[in-house]
């Protein structure tokens, strides 16, 4: 089966220009004007819409066992609200539990996920503790399973948190094996601390959330990273960062020479902390960690992409239901189990909030929203643009598409949204996966489990 895309605006992280796509046997073949479609090929109208190269959520959790619960969406349902909303591609993270093989963690990973995406994916390998097997392992993972990603939490003392010998030796071997180490960055004693504190002053609902995460704890975890990768020479990337602070902290590190890229959020682009203040515990709704900031951040981070000092917009996709996991934590903040959905959000989003309303361009919209993390994480050409011999993964975008998203409509398996209410001007027309239809209008039309495991290489010696 053949598709045709005719009469489009493609548009990726350098170019835009005119031209028709033609995609044989999973990939791009051809981008001419006036191709010739034969006469069994889809044909798939682009006058008046944007072609853009599917996107890539380098920053997602589909399986996610956290703070005692477990996050509501499967491959399944997480792969399709994915493709509705434009990623054709996602990146979770493979979590060992404290004392556990990191084999371990990928089978059980893999199970979870083959046969079951509709979308491509690939995970980023969480190291949580380190020892010889635990090293003998990771080198395993990245040689043998395609894995060629690191992360780390620098924050959840006691839990998935590392210790900094266990930082320094996970920096170390990713740097042996030239790969990339992605990194929460929070002061984990001061949250500790600053909780205990809150609690045992009863400042125990949603919006003192804020007060044990501020700035400065962020900052401070940032920096901290940023010593030990400079110690190293290792390649690092730290995840949603989401404030001028932290964002100081990388760009003082990028000075001296140190190997960092950061990825902000949808959410923190467009949500301040006065969300998780709400009443009658809907607060609740907006408790992610880092969490959200001032508002005063939101230009910052609008800048740092426009400026490239931001690589990616991610979405840290975590969903949990308002109504029975949310209240885990209903007389104590520090139990609600943290974390935004948006996977199928984001890509709308940047475009009317980021694209419409002039803080980024459209280049800078696709490069940071696919090219980027495709470029950093070992998928590229593969996925994150549009060439020849590139994974047909396309995006026809309607820019004058009109709608407001709700949890009523969405396709995400959870309760609520993030972002009730918000207008949308643009949304995907048609999405394709590797050649075959995936999305029309808002509407899943592919085939559930043709989603694959990406193996990719070591891209960061
Ligand atoms: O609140 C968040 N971010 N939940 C998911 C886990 C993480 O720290 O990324
Ligand atoms: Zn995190
Ligand atoms: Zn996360």
């Amino acid at each position: 089966m053949s598709i045709i895309i005719k009469n489009g605006e493609i548009v990726t992280a350098s170019q835009r220009y005119f031209a028709d796509i033609y995609c044989e046997n999973e990939q791009i073949t051809r981008i001419e004007k006036n191709i010739e479609a034969p006469n069994d090929a889809i044909v798939i109208d682009a006058t008046g819409k944007y072609v853009f190269p599917g996107f890539v959520d380098p920053h997602v959790h589909i399986y996610l066992p956290f703070m005692g619960t477990f996050g509501k969406d499967t491959y399944e349902t997480g792969s399709k609200a994915a493709l509705i909303g434009g990623t054709t591609c996602f990146i979770d993270f493979c979590i060992p539990n404290r004392g556990e093989e990191p084999l371990s963690a990928l089978k059980t990973w893999n199970e979870q996920s083959e046969g079951k995406a509709a979308c491509d994916y690939t995970y980023h390998m969480a190291v949580t503790g380190f020892d010889d097997q635990v090293e003998e392992q990771l080198k395993k993972i990245v040689s043998q399973y395609g894995i060629s990603s690191f992360k780390i939490f620098l924050a959840y003392k006691g839990a998935l948190g590392v210790t900094d010998d266990e930082l320094y030796h996970t920096l170390r071997l990713a740097k042996e094996l030239g790969v990339i180490t992605t990194a929460h960055c929070e002061n984990p004693d001061l949250i500790v601390e600053l909780q205990k504190k809150y609690i045992s002053e009863g400042k125990t609902g949603p919006e003192w959330h804020y007060h044990t995460r501020p700035e400065i704890v962020e900052a401070e975890g940032t920096g901290h990273l940023m010593t030990f990768a400079e110690i190293l020479d290792a390649h690092v990337y730290v995840v949603h960062l989401s404030c001028q602070e932290a964002l100081n902290e990388v760009m003082r590190a990028k000075k001296r020479g140190v190997n960092v890229w950061a990825e902000t959020l949808i959410q923190f682009l467009l949500l301040d902390k006065s969300y998780a203040e709400r009443p009658d515990f809907e607060g609740a709704k907006y408790v992610m960690s880092p969490s959200l900031k001032k508002k005063r951040h939101q230009n910052v981070m609008w800048n740092g992409l426009k400026n490239g000092f931001l690589s990616t917009v991610a979405t840290d996709h975590a969903p949990f239901d308002f109504e029975t996991q949310k209240p885990m934590g209903k007389d104590d903040f520090t139990q609600i189990p943290n974390g935004i959905p948006a996977i199928e959000d984001r890509i709308n989003l940047l475009f009317t909030y980021g694209v419409k309303e002039e803080w980024i361009d459209l280049q800078t919209f696709v490069n940071s929203a696919s090219t980027q993390a495709a470029k950093l994480f070992g998928l590229f050409p593969r996925k994150g643009t549009i060439q020849v011999g590139s994974d047909a993964d396309l995006v026809v975008y309607d820019p004058e598409y009109e709608g407001t998203l709700s949890v009523k409509t969405q396709h995400m398996n959870v309760d609520y949204s993030g972002f009730e209410g918000w207008t949308i001007k643009g949304r995907p027309h048609v999405v394709t996966v590797r050649g075959e239809v995936v999305v029309r209008e808002g509407t899943f039309v592919g085939t559930e489990g043709r989603g694959q495991f990406l193996k990719r290489l070591p891209n960061h010696f």
